[in-house]
């Protein structure tokens, strides 16, 4: 264990305490100037201390970092984010890294995670803001065994899920097909899934996900598509990114199963209920020519059944939709 983080262990397991310099500079073996170094190396990674010269160091709230020291605790997942948790401060994007890695070999199951992404990666070529702290910025590895025509099933399960796990802290998202999830019709999370294929078809996936957690509602960037929102603008208090996370990926491996013992009916009901487009006049684009009409359903693939004024029935297969 290096040492900044036995530091931590010590101030954790005498959590609302204090404990002197001095007594961690014995115990450790170091000086008690390397102790104040590491102390405020760990302000800076976002813990709260309380310091004073004569009595020493107090750890003060839970910390709500996504280091896997603090996420791993309480995950319960069998294989998501447990053996391969790769945690950066800072990264280009964790979509990028993840694909680096899964062209290494690294298993599926494997997360990504950081507190800062420079070039985070959104769909159709946009950026996802990603400022330090305030949201969730992942990648999962997927080796899925699936046939390449089921591979949107992929999305709609990580829609669910996330819709799911942003309504047990009392919002009320949807999922605005294929892969928005919109609360009070501004996004609060979005997802990016790259497939990489070879001759025998998938070979892995890399799954992104973006959640806006604790970001004020003037911390956006003015010329995004969706306006966007937070937990935080929404609830009026900030969200735990650590519960969130650890619900999030135990909802997605569970749901992963399903799909892959041929439950996606299961998904899919779930994916019906919190659809925001069913039932409603759309549009979208066909390669050029835009159409209009009634989205009517999802089909046993995730695809969106739309039908146009003369009656006749598009399968929309991605891209993106606009209600009217
Ligand atoms: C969208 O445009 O709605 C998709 C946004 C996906 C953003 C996430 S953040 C973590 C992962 N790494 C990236 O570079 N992008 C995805």
């Amino acid at each position: 264990m290096i040492l900044r983080q036995e530091i931590l262990k010590v101030l954790k397991e005498r959590s609302g305490e204090w404990v002197s310099g001095e007594v961690l500079s014995k115990d450790l073996n170091v000086s008690r100037t390397t102790i104040w170094k590491h102390v405020k190396a760990l302000r800076d990674d976002g813990y709260q201390f309380e310091s004073s010269p004569r009595k020493g160091y107090r750890i003060m709230a839970p910390a709500d970092i996504l280091s896997p020291e603090e996420v791993q605790s309480g995950l319960v997942t069998k294989v998501f984010g447990q053996k391969h948790y790769v945690y950066y401060r800072q990264i280009d994007s964790t979509n990028k890294h993840a694909r680096t890695l899964a062209e290494e070999g690294y298993p599926e199951g494997t997360l990504v995670i950081a507190e800062e992404q420079t070039a985070g990666k959104g769909r159709r070529g946009r950026e996802w803001y990603s400022p330090f702290n305030r949201g969730i910025y992942m990648s999962i590895i997927l080796r899925p065994n699936l046939p390449l025509r089921q591979i949107p099933r992929l999305s709609l399960l990580t829609a669910v899920a996330l819709a799911e796990v942003l309504e047990e802290t009392g919002l009320r998202p949807g999922i605005k097909w294929p892969n928005d999830i919109l609360v009070n019709g501004k996004k609060i999370a979005g997802i990016l899934a790259e497939i990489i294929t070879d001759m025998d078809g998938v070979e892995f996936i890399v799954l992104g996900i973006g959640i806006n957690i604790n970001n004020s509602s003037d911390d956006f960037p003015d010329d995004l598509r969706t306006p966007p929102t937070s937990i935080m603008s929404e609830l009026g208090m900030p969200g735990s990114r650590v519960e969130l996370l650890q619900k999030l990926l135990l909802s997605l491996e569970q749901l992963y199963e399903l799909l892959q013992t041929d439950h996606f009916t299961f998904i899919l009901e779930k994916a019906r209920r919190l659809s925001t487009v069913l039932g409603k006049k759309v549009q979208f684009d066909d390669s050029g020519v835009n159409i209009a009409g009634m989205a009517l359903d999802l089909d046993e693939n995730g695809f969106l059944l739309v039908q146009d004024e003369k009656g006749k029935v598009h399968t929309v297969i991605s891209g993106e939709i606009d209600s009217l």
